[in-house]
Formats: C-alpha cells, structure tokens, sequence
C-alpha cells in the first residue's frame, strides 16, 4: 500500500508516500530497535511499556502481525497486532469475555509513529487497515489498553469506536514496581452500541473518579476539552 503524509522537516511539512506492508521475519531486529529508540524517546515512560527484544517479538512469532510503514527504506510507524488463543489472555480475563467473544479477538499491541510523521493520523488510519484485515479473517473483537493520559492516543480509539471497560495497573517491571495505569478498551464491531442516557466529563488523571464510575456501569467513550466523557 502506499500512503500520502506530510514529513516534517526543519519547521516545514513536505509531502511524501509512505510505503504500508506487514513486516517479515528478517525485519524483526529493526523493529524492535525502531520502537525501543521511540519508546526512550517519549517524555512519558509509563505510557509505553518496556520490553526485551525477545518479550517484544515474542507474540510476533506466536502468530502476531506487524504493519510497517517505511519512508524510502527508513522504518517510521508500526502498528503490532495478535490473534491471543482463547482463555489465555490476561485482559480478556479481565473483561470477563466469554470464550465465545474470545474466539473472535485481535489484541492490538502497540503503534508507534516516529515524532516527524505524528499528525497524519497514521494510528487511526492503520487501524482501520488492520479492522479489514481481520475482519476477513474472522476476527471482529478488539481489545487494547492505553494509559489514561495519552490523549493522543485515546482520542484515535475512540473515533474508531473502542470503548474504556476496565482501569487497572498493569506492566509490573524494575522501573515501574508497581506497574502503570492503564484502560483497558474492547470494541465488538459486530454488536449495536448501547445507547446511553447519562453523561458524565472527567479528567484524565482523576484515576479515583474513572474508577468509581467505571464501578456504577459508565464506559469511557469520548475526550473533549481535555477531559473524558464517561457514558451509562
Ligand atoms: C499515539 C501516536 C501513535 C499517535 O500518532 P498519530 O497517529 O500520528 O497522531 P495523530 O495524527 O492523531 O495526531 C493528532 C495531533 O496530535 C499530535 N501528536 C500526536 N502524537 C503526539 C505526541 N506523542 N506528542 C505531541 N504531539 C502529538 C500530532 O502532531 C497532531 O497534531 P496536529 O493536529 O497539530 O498536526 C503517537 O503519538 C506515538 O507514536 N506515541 C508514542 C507511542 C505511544 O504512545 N503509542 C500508543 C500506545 S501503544
């Protein structure tokens, strides 16, 4: 595939295609330097975990898909995906799907865009590439996780319709002991949306609030204005 964006470079934006294709074996190495690199990078080191070479690509080889997106031949986006057998995966746990919905489940690992090309909703735009994708394979469930500050990234999940189902911490390592919040977010495509009667706007760092609410049957489903709208 290829993808119109606009690079930046040097205070200016300079359109270019990128060159969109599922990585192969031999790439793997490039992968997991082009995400550890952007992941020290960020500011923020709680909103992506950090991982070994053989953590990160361990779930690759299990069956996992990695969408790469090349400028030339320079690696500048991946989105990561896996299919999880059912009745393994520790977040569908904590949904409590039915080993029916797991059947059917894609867990969206990570996406990472390299700072230059940031803006050209590249994250959303490769979801809805992977929505197709999976969908001919029989997979029409979704599940991720974001943490709670990730504007970002949580304004581009719920455009594509996932919905906040659970707050937890999770990702326990030697920089972060105690783990780091995260929602966890689902989306089944193939079910109507409820349809909600109460709205309630909270800030993203009011962990105590999302909790509670998340407690009384809201679902976090949309960010205006710097704060999350929570629906029952
Ligand atoms: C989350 C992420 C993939 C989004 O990238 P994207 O698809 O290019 O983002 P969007 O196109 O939706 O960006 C919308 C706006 O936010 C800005 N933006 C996006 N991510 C940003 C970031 N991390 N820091 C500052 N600004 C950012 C964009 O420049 C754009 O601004 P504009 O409208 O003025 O041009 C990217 O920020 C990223 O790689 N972050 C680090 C890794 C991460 O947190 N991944 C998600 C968890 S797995």
């Amino acid at each position: 595939m290829k993808w119109d964006v606009n690079k930046k470079e040097n205070g200016k934006l300079i359109p270019t295609t990128l060159d969109v294709r599922m990585i192969d074996t031999v790439e793997l190495n490039q992968v997991y330097i082009f995400i550890s690199e952007q992941r020290n990078a960020l500011p923020r080191k709680e909103f992506f975990a950090k991982e070994t070479e053989e953590e990160m690509l361990r779930p690759f080889i299990e069956g996992g898909v990695i969408l790469g997106m090349f400028d030339e031949k320079k690696l500048v986006g991946t989105r990561y995906f896996t299919f999880p057998k059912p009745d393994t995966h520790p977040l569908a746990k904590l949904l409590k799907l039915t080993m029916e919905e797991q059947k059917g489940l894609a867990y969206l690992k990570s996406t990472v865009i390299h700072p230059d090309y940031r803006g050209n909703k590249l994250q959303y735009r490769s979801y809805q590439w992977l929505m197709e994708y999976a969908y001919t394979m029989g997979y029409d469930r979704y599940i991720t996780t974001i943490h709670p500050e990730n504007n970002y990234s949580l304004k581009n999940m719920f455009d594509a319709g996932f919905e906040i189902r659970e707050l937890q911490r999770l990702y326990n390592s030697e920089e972060f002991p105690n783990g780091v919040w995260r929602f966890i977010l689902y989306m089944d495509i193939a079910k109507e949306k409820d349809k909600y009667v109460e709205n309630q706007w909270l800030s993203p760092e009011d962990i105590e609030g999302a909790l509670r609410l998340l407690n009384e049957g809201f679902v976090g489903n949309g960010y205006e204005n710097g704060k999350i709208r929570w629906c029952k």
